[in-house]
């Protein structure tokens, strides 16, 4: 043979080789993906199904990202369905907006645990927090947490949330001489500001708590600002910047910015429906100033029962800009999910609540429009109430929802009282996309101007 032909012979040999390889890949993936998608032929083959492209699922479908929380809505309607199943990655996960379901899930103790899909981002931003821990865990710092959020703490708080109020006032009187202005960043850093005074004023001497992070984080980074300080003022600030201090900082910033992201969220939503609904401004307006005659204000808890277009007007707008708009559980064990459905361990079960709250399967044909007159007494008492859950539900809900809804509902009260809230922007091309917290695509701007009156 010569040289020539031998080189040839090798080089076929070793495209031969490849060959091979790459077969075997794609034979073993697929008798992967076979395995995968039989193992779960219990669920898929009893409820519609999105299978996506084999590894990835439906993943790509989900990008870009402002599309996400419509695509997800969009595969109920098209196969008209409540509940379905989609592949994500090499997993198939269930996606409902059943209300006999969510009941099920969120109040079944084998549902404690967190959707892996959803929360591993946030747990590696806040590692082991109380929003994504475990279930063992998360027993024992949410008793912890929920002996502080108590009654008493919370009607202590609410001078301290008036306060609030009134420094936004003085803030928005600033650009209330015409013109429209971006007013989100403006709302956040009055709820941080008070979120902050009020979780440095809780008396945390109080328990062995080795495990609540938020006293842990604090003591940290008020540790270290103090040695920070001292240090600095020798030009030696370096040595207490240690890991634990990045980390406690870290930590802080993000618990602070999330949990509190969420009630300007709250607070920011309800001055743009007020401001793109005139007819509902006015109406809470009269509310208010009925109870308020003058400017100068002071809230107390019992004023709160008193304000019943207020409650319509807030909740209605948590059920359109859910300011968390997706959350998810997992299966501990193999668990009954329906009298069809049995799920096997670590299947996780999402609950689009931005799909649920506009499904118009529960909500009626106008279920895109905000109508606080959804929440009349008597319609409520008629929905069921599985159908509305801005805070979540059962054991894993939210922790801070009374001190939402108390805060949200002084500063509304404030600010409607002192301004009237205008926007050339139309509530139809209001578009939202998810970012852990719900956010607006484009953000509206507003005018605010001075009540006379
Ligand atoms: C309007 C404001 C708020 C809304 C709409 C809201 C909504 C929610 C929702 C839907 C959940 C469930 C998340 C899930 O299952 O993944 C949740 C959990 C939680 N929220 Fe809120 N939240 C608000 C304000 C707050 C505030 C002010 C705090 C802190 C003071 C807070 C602390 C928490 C915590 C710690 C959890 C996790 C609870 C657990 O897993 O046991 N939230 N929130």
């Amino acid at each position: 043979m010569s040289p020539s032909t031998e080189k040839l012979d090798n080089c076929y040999c070793v495209q031969l080789r490849y060959l091979f390889l790459i077969l075997c890949l794609i034979l073993t993936s697929y008798f992967y993906i076979y395995i995968k998608r039989k193992q779960f032929k219990n669920i898929t083959t009893k409820i519609p199904t999105v299978v996506g492209l084999p590894f990835i699922g439906i993943a790509y479908k989900l990008i870009p990202i402002k599309r996400f929380l419509y695509r997800i809505s969009s595969y109920f309607e098209e196969f008209n369905t409540s509940t379905y199943c989609a592949w994500l990655g090499t997993y198939p996960v269930i996606v409902t907006i059943d209300p006999d379901i969510i009941k099920t899930v969120t109040s079944s103790p084998e549902f404690l645990n967190k959707a892996e899909v959803l929360y591993n981002p946030i747990d590696k931003a806040i590692p082991k927090g109380i929003i994504t821990s475990e279930v063992h865990t998360w027993k024992h710092n949410r008793k912890l947490i929920n002996t502080y959020f108590n009654n008493k703490l919370l009607m202590s708080l609410i001078p301290l949330f008036n306060r609030g109020a009134n420094t936004s006032v003085k803030r928005l009187s600033k650009l209330s001489n015409g013109g429209e202005h971006k007013l989100f960043d403006l709302i956040k850093r009055g709820t941080l500001e008070i979120a902050i005074e009020a979780t440095m004023g809780i008396d945390m001497s109080e328990g062995a708590c080795e495990n609540y992070e938020l006293i842990d984080s604090f003591t940290v980074l008020m540790e270290r600002i103090a040695k920070d300080a001292a240090c600095s003022t020798l030009g030696l600030g370096f040595l207490a910047r240690t890991p634990g201090y990045y980390k406690a900082r870290r930590f802080l910033r993000n618990y602070m910015n999330k949990s509190f992201e969420t009630v300007a969220t709250a607070i920011y939503s309800g001055l743009v429906m007020l401001s793109m609904h005139s007819d509902v401004q006015e109406k809470l307006f009269q509310e208010i100033h009925s109870i308020w005659p003058e400017k100068d204000i002071h809230v107390t808890y019992e004023h709160l029962k008193d304000v019943p277009y207020l409650d319509m007007v807030m909740s209605e707008t948590l059920r359109l800009m859910p300011s968390i708009p997706i959350v998810g559980r997992q299966a501990i064990h193999q668990t009954k999910l329906t009298s069809e459905l049995i799920l096997p361990p670590k299947i996780q079960v999402i609950v689009p609540i931005f799909s649920l709250h506009r499904a118009e399967t529960w909500w009626g044909p106008k279920a895109h429009l905000f109508n606080p007159e959804n929440f009349l007494p008597e319609t409520i008492a008629k929905r069921n109430p599985y159908v509305y859950m801005p805070f979540s539900k059962g054991a894993r809900n939210c922790i801070g929802w009374r001190y939402a809804e108390i805060v949200v509902r002084i500063l509304l009260i404030v600010l409607v009282r002192n301004f009237k809230f205008t926007t050339s922007f139309k509530y139809q091309d209001l578009h939202f996309v998810d970012h852990v917290s719900l956010w607006y695509d484009v953000e509206p701007n507003l005018s605010i101007e001075l009540r006379k009156i």
